[in-house]
């Protein structure tokens, strides 16, 4: 008998927080918390796990509905209602900030929260990471995800490995255009590049073994502002890779977040910064609301059942990274609204910017003068 497929998702929404953008109440937590076990004890989900990283709830839910089910959707959409409903009576900044319709209609894409999902076949281990992150596009996942599937440098597999020596297929979304393009490295890995590094525009949507075309991994592409069609809050992604065993190991997994590259979001939106890897009671965004901060939960999967987290980047060996991430806010900081800190104008085209803008047009006057 064929062994029975699980479905992991991880969707995630910022329905409110305090104080301002920082992070998530207690109470809301609490509130999905029970949404979920109620869904639980009806046999609805196998097992969840809710999380947080700054003003971001995660809900990573184990199931056997597949990818884009309705029954998982609606459950998520119900939750985050819920948490909605308790972030207006607290009075919490941006209630209901990413839930961007009234109406659900059988699948939260396209309606503001975050959605990871990947259905495969439970290997007798299973080790997986889901990262969160908060103050930050989905772009953010293009550096690791290079690092980790691509870099033999950072992931000694690619060369040691024989089920990872065939290298990883990179199905990469142009979110301007909703059009995708499918690249096997490491042949086509200069290709990659063409498309990973501009990552305001393109972002890496799934990762597959080559050797077998198992999924390897999968992040959140929604760009809220496409959606809204104006700012309401940066896009917050999560991002979910299955881990050793012919994939890469959990160490160089974490190892593709040991440079704090620099990503768009931090405050308003609008800042380049570093992306900070911190331990969860730290995914506190702060100063000028930043530096945008990821956190990775680590889980062995049990017949579905979640055993974990384990808290990844609560380790000493991050405390340089993210004192090497603190220097370059700081110096990030210091252009004050000078770009590359402040984000080119086409990037804050969906801000309040435009406004202020608009009201100094007619002072402009052809030529020099
Ligand atoms: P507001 O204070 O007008 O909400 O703008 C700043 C911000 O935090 C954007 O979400
Ligand atoms: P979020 O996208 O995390 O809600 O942050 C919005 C913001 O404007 C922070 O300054
Ligand atoms: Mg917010
Ligand atoms: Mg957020």
């Amino acid at each position: 008998m064929p062994s029975k497929k699980v479905t992991l998702s991880v969707i995630k929404a910022d329905v409110g927080s305090y104080t301002g953008h920082n992070r998530v109440h207690p109470d809301l937590l609490q509130q999905a918390g029970e949404s979920l076990e109620a869904a639980k004890n009806k046999k609805i989900i196998i097992d969840y796990h809710v999380a947080r990283c700054g003003d971001d709830i995660d809900l990573i839910i184990t199931h056997h509905h597949g990818v884009d089910a309705e029954v998982i959707h609606r459950l998520t959409w119900d939750t985050f209602m819920a948490c909605t409903a308790v972030a207006k009576r607290l009075h919490l900044y941006g209630a209901g900030q990413d839930l961007l319709s009234d109406a659900f209609s059988g699948n939260v894409r396209g309606l503001g929260p975050g959605v990871a999902e990947m259905e495969f076949v439970e290997r007798t281990s299973e080790p997986i990471v889901v990262f969160m992150a908060d103050k930050c596009s989905p772009g953010a996942w293009n550096f690791p995800l290079y690092r980790i599937f691509a870099d033999p440098f950072t992931s000694a597999g690619l060369i040691i490995d024989p089920k990872m020596h065939e290298g990883f297929q990179f199905t990469v979304l142009d979110a301007k255009k909703d059009a995708t393009i499918k690249l096997s490295c490491p042949e086509e890995l200069y290709d990659l590049l063409i498309f990973l590094g501009a990552s305001n525009q393109y972002m890496v949507t799934e990762v597959h073994r080559r050797t077998d075309g198992q999924i390897a991994a999968v992040a959140s592409t929604q760009k809220l502002s496409l959606i809204a069609g104006k700012y309401v809050g940066k896009d917050d992604p999560v991002m979910v890779v299955r881990c050793q065993a012919g994939f890469p190991a959990v160490g160089e997994v974490i190892e593709g977040f040991s440079f704090p590259h620099l990503v768009e979001g931090w405050m308003r939106g609008s800042h380049c910064g570093p992306l900070m890897p911190c331990a969860f009671h730290e995914a506190n965004p702060t100063r000028f609301d930043g530096p945008p901060r990821v956190v990775a939960a680590g889980f062995q999967l049990a017949d579905g059942q979640l055993v974990g987290p384990v808290d990844l980047f609560d380790d000493p060996s991050f405390d340089e990274i993210r004192r090497k991430a603190s220097e370059v806010a700081e110096y990030m900081r210091r252009h004050g609204p000078f770009q590359p800190h402040r984000l080119p104008l086409e990037e804050m085209e969906y801000t309040t910017l435009p406004q202020v803008m608009g009201r100094l047009k007619d002072r402009f006057k052809a030529g020099k003068q």
